[in-house]
């Protein structure tokens, strides 16, 4: 199985967390930021991950432009799935703030919509990673869950 793995990351979770979701897949993945890929090198991909950090409840802007570009029906035929990273509530120290983010929505919801929208197949649900603070670090054990959401799309197939 060919399998694209495209990140946006600012502080360097995200890319963390896409870096261990690779590894299960081994030599299989291309493992790219997402401003650096164009959705024409994709050409032979069967599985297309797509992860952002969550920021205004939202994937950020470079996975937006991604997104946009990827032409009507492109995914056809094509697994996809969703992921982002997000502030842990507990780290919230303002209660107002706390409530807006845990209302507002994640990224990675976003995502695997539009992705479906272009024919895309979701092969799971959309999944958040939890980051301690804006800036991180990752929430303990977030790294092997993200190893094992890897090996649970492999295990379908
Ligand atoms: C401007 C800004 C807006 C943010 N908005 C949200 C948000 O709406 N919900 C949330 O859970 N986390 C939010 N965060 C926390 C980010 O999700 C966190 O910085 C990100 O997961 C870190 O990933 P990175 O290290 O890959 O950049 C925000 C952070 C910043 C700096």
């Amino acid at each position: 199985m060919y399998v694209s793995i495209l990140y946006e990351s600012f502080f360097g979770n995200t890319e963390k967390i896409a870096q261990a979701m690779a590894e299960p897949f081994g030599s299989a993945v291309l493992l790219k930021k997402i401003d650096n890929v164009s959705f024409d090198e994709l050409t032979e991909v069967e599985l297309l991950v797509v992860g952002s950090p969550t920021r205004g409840f939202r994937p950020c802007e470079k996975t937006k432009a991604f997104l946009k570009s990827i032409p009507e029906n492109g995914l056809n035929g094509v697994k996809v799935a969703a992921f982002d990273t997000r502030i842990m509530l507990e780290t919230i120290k303002s209660k107002p703030l706390r409530f807006m983010v845990k209302t507002g929505g994640y990224a990675a919801k976003h995502i695997a919509k539009t992705l479906q929208k272009k024919g895309g197949k979701l092969v799971a649900p959309p999944e958040g990673f939890m980051v301690t603070g804006e800036e991180g670090p990752l929430a303990d054990e977030e790294l092997e869950r993200a190893r094992n959401w890897a090996v649970q799309i492999i295990q379908q197939g």
